[in-house]
């Protein structure tokens, strides 16, 4: 199913189920935007995953997000694991609107709360993600290589 979500800026940008040929254009942006990206594999083995998605505008895929449902001690959990905009396409609402469907999409597998990793310098995904209600939880030291994370969690009604 594609949803098209209205953006105050430029045009308009659907979100979809991701397909095997988003993929090289996941992984551009993916190359573009993280000092350690994903491999191709990586993102191959979530196809099919309700919380793969893509953004597109203008017919291009401008951004995407990798997210999975999964139990843990009884209760149903979303973490979202992957999320970026292409750089010429930033600040244009698609990682807002990427985020607001992926919540979603895990709200009706059963998520009870999602969490997130986020780099601790990383201010302008913080306050996208504070802006979607995510609290900071905890620290982790040294989840990056070269960085702490901070674990962001909020509940799903
Ligand atoms: C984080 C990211 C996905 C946000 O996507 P985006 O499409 O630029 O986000 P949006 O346009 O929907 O903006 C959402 C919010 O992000 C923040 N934001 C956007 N552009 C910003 C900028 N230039 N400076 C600071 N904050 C900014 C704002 O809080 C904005 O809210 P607003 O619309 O009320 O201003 C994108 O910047 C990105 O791909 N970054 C590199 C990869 C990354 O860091 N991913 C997160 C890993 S945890």
């Amino acid at each position: 199913m594609t949803v098209q979500f209205p953006t105050d800026r430029e045009g308009d940008v659907s979100i979809r189920p991701a397909e095997r040929a988003d993929l090289l254009a996941v992984v551009r942006i993916e190359n573009a935007s993280f000092p350690q990206p994903w491999p191709y594999d990586a993102f191959d083995r979530f196809l099919g995953e309700p919380g793969f998605l893509v953004a597109v505008v203008e017919g291009r895929v401008a951004g995407y997000v990798v997210a999975d449902v999964t139990s843990s001690v009884g209760r149903r959990v979303g973490h979202v694991k992957d999320i970026a905009v292409h750089p010429e396409r930033r600040g244009e609402g698609v990682g807002s609107a990427l985020l607001s469907r992926v919540l979603a999409v895990m709200a009706a597998h059963g998520a009870e709360s999602v969490k997130l990793e986020v780099r601790r310098s990383n201010e302008r995904a913080k306050r996208l993600y504070r802006e979607f209600g995510f609290e900071a939880l905890r620290r982790v030291p040294d989840y990056y290589d070269d960085e702490d994370a901070i674990v962001m969690i909020r509940k799903l009604e």
